[in-house]
């Protein structure tokens, strides 16, 4: 069985995941995911449980009738001891963003349309939730639907809401079950009410939860949060100046900024991971990713699973930060 310590880079991971599996199927035992075969970290990854032993998406995320796609195999409770023993528990990121690309590819692969590949990347949210809580990372924000997002076909808005909205309306019992706090980031007033009520509900059940706090992004744009930000401080400096004027022409400080942002009472984001292979922030979190490590893969969303959030970490853990000093 294959130890991995937490200064062991992930190239070198790879290197001796593959050298095993070669061994494995010299001896006529390979894998027989043909996706897991070209991978060879995924490759080290048990067979896949059985049904029973992976957790059920919500009901009503997974579509009736569509079969669960089987390529996405989860580490067994061994091997996820094992890898979670790997990291260095004093560098796991406060932090978490994540760009959830790549739906509409996975779905088109398939044959089948955009919405189903959303359905798709919802299915893997809702997989991969709770494993940050087993990582201890303490904040996830999920980049769900900005303010650009509004462009596209009304089909497909329609559908990434609907899915949102069964997301919220679903997930809070699991959610108070496993200790995580739902709240949102971005421009909520501007969303149907129905989404409002939905968002506003969940994030009051789910308040006192501390174990992950897990932040959707949606309807939301950095710069946008920015300007409405400028416009709070601006409101309040005005306030100020019938007090005292000297004060309220101060220069903005960044923890002024910081206090009027979505995000405000969240770390900075320490890894930002975006799957999918593009390599552009998109208007995600520009204030908070000042100092982020980014973290590029062509893997695509819906295909996410345990070993790519563990990949992720590793190489974060990898990276020499410095804040601009030396
Ligand atoms: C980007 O992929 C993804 C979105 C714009 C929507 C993300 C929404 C979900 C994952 C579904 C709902 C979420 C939850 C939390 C239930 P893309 O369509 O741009 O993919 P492409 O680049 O392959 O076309």
């Amino acid at each position: 069985m294959l130890v991995l310590t937490a200064r062991f880079p992930i190239s070198k991971q790879r290197k001796a995941v593959k050298k095993r599996v070669n061994q494995k199927s010299d001896r006529g035992r390979g894998r027989q995911s043909l996706s897991r075969d070209s991978d060879p970290v995924r490759a080290k990854e048990p067979a896949a449980p059985s049904a029973n032993q992976r957790p059920a998406a919500p009901g009503n995320l997974q579509k009736k009738g569509r079969q669960k796609d089987s390529s996405v195999e989860e580490l067994s409770p061994a091997n996820q001891s094992q890898f979670l023993a790997s990291l260095d528990p004093h560098k796991i990121p406060a932090h978490v963003a994540i760009i959830l690309d790549g739906n509409g590819r996975w779905a088109k692969k398939r044959g089948l349309n955009r919405s189903e590949g959303h359905r798709a990347g919802g299915e893997t949210l809702d997989r991969l939730l709770d494993f940050f809580i087993q990582l201890q990372v303490p904040v996830i924000s999920l980049y769900a639907f900005s303010t650009e997002n509004w462009k596209r076909p009304k089909a497909e808005v329609k559908a990434i809401w609907q899915l949102l909205n069964e997301f919220f309306k679903t997930r809070s019992g699991r959610a108070m079950e496993t200790g995580i706090r739902i709240r949102a980031s971005g421009d909520l007033e501007a969303l149907p009410a129905r989404s409002r009520q939905l968002i506003a509900k969940v994030m009051q059940m789910t308040a006192d939860n501390q174990r992950l706090t897990a932040n959707f992004c949606v309807n939301y744009g950095s710069r946008s949060e920015i300007c409405q930000a400028a416009s709070q401080i601006v409101a309040q400096r005005l306030a100020l100046h019938a007090r005292s004027p000297a004060k309220a022409c101060l220069p903005v400080s960044e923890s002024e900024i910081q206090a009027a942002l979505y995000t405000h009472d969240l770390p900075d984001v320490d890894l930002l991971i975006r799957p999918g292979g593009e390599h552009r922030i998109s208007n995600f979190l520009l204030w908070q990713c000042a100092y982020a490590e980014i973290y590029v893969t062509d893997t695509l969303w819906p295909d996410f699973s345990q070993t790519d959030i563990i990949e992720a970490v590793h190489w974060y853990q990898s990276r020499h930060r410095r804040f601009g000093g030396l």
